[in-house]
């Protein structure tokens, strides 16, 4: 066994300040939804150059009341059996909402380079069935957003952005997750900022704001705006107290993740310039190599972790890569969750591949992650190179 020290997918990023914002909500005696949930929706809202931010308890739920909300706005609700196109390399939760709801889901292949949704397909993927697009912006690499506005404009689709793993990207000066009618955000631990669990829905709509904020609590009208877009007469302060108007959830956040969102947002500027310097030393170190394709930035990335593809021409064999890693301490592990279509989920999915995914199944097949972090990790990154090098040559 090497006596480095492991080189780990993510880590703790907290510091005394975080510390001292749960030591303030513990004194507070208020734990669930209250005034620093409030705060960090406003601060969110503002840093992503968004209207409305709806804080929950992880990115997932950020995807389920997006979907959910859609059902209920009063302009062209989706319906079941509608089509909604997306990318075959993402999330499990990207797609969960999208069966629950009864949507008819069309996979198309990603670029192999960018590990984004390949655009070219879009055209194909359209039906006169077709509702909704999600772009998915793939470990802090901004896809085509600005292509698939266009093309959602253009085709009058719903665009819902999954910003879930590229929180602070940019693409032509403007943030990934505010591309989208709705973006979602995660704040699970080890993406860019870490609340331990939680996530954000983002909007510019007044309306779809207050179906979300009610649906993210039993669907009731207690925490909607004031003078809210669903001007509803308010009723007796006793039947007002216990009114349902949606199907909702209970997907609430705690103070204690949003008071230590704030603090971890501060320091979210600090935290990128960081990644991207261990990201471009990765970069420079990889990009020439013979034997791995490596994520190609688009716009800016917010770099959260480094995708390594073994090239089909490579004589690499990736378990044997896998194996020494495991020897070196060399935390790794599957782009995303791999090439959707090809779990077990997906039978119960209403679904349609477009074309063939012959990039996601390269991903899925010969694909990896290791780690960046906000903190300066270039030995580990030479640490790596090393160990390749020893099995290259
Ligand atoms: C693209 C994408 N969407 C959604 C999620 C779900 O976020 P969470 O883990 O906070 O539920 C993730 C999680 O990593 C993700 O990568």
């Amino acid at each position: 066994m090497s006596e480095h020290l492991n080189y780990e997918l993510a880590i703790d990023t907290w510091g005394d300040e975080e510390r001292e914002a749960i030591k303030g909500v513990i004194d507070s005696g208020q734990f669930t939804m209250g005034s620093k949930v409030t705060e960090f929706e406003s601060y969110f809202a503002e840093y992503f150059g968004r209207k409305h931010a709806v804080m929950v308890n992880s990115g997932s739920s950020a995807n389920l009341i997006g979907v959910a909300s859609l059902f209920f706005r009063s302009d062209k609700p989706l319906k079941r059996g509608d089509e909604v196109i997306v990318p075959a390399i993402s999330w499990s939760t990207t797609y969960s909402p999208l069966q629950q709801y009864g949507l008819k889901v069309k996979f198309v292949d990603v670029e192999l380079e960018s590990l984004n949704m390949d655009v070219r397909q879009l055209d194909q993927a359209l039906s006169n069935k077709t509702r909704m697009i999600i772009g998915v912006n793939i470990l802090g690499n901004p896809a085509k957003l600005d292509v698939i506005k266009e093309f959602a404009n253009k085709n009058d689709l719903i665009f819902f952005e999954d910003n879930c793993e590229s929180m602070d990207a940019e693409l032509n000066g403007v943030k990934t997750g505010s591309y989208g009618h709705i973006g979602t955000f995660s704040t699970f631990f080890s993406h860019h900022i870490s609340t331990v669990e939680g996530g954000m829905f983002c909007t510019d709509c007044d309306e779809l704001n207050t179906i979300a904020r009610s649906i993210r609590a039993h669907g009731w009208t207690r925490d909607l705006p004031e003078n809210n877009s669903l001007v509803l007469p308010k009723k007796d302060s006793f039947n007002e107290e216990y009114r349902f108007i949606f199907p909702g959830y209970n997907v609430r956040p705690q103070e204690l993740n949003a008071a230590i969102g704030i603090v971890q947002l501060r320091k979210l500027p600090d935290m990128t310039k960081v990644r991207r310097k261990n990201h471009q030393y990765f970069q420079d170190i990889f990009s020439n190599s013979d034997h791995f394709v490596i994520q190609k930035e688009n716009g800016i990335s917010s770099s959260f972790s480094f995708s390594m593809i073994i090239s089909p021409s490579s004589s690499i064999d990736r378990n044997k890569l896998f194996k020494v890693f495991n020897e070196e301490r060399i935390k790794f592990r599957m782009i995303t969750g791999g090439c959707f279509p090809r779990h077990d989920a997906i039978r119960y999915f209403d679904y349609e591949i477009v074309g063939k995914l012959e990039n996601s199944n390269l991903a899925h097949d010969r694909g990896f992650f290791v780690g960046n972090q906000p903190f300066d990790i270039r030995d580990k990154i030479d640490r790596l190179r090393s160990v390749i090098n020893k099995l290259v040559l």
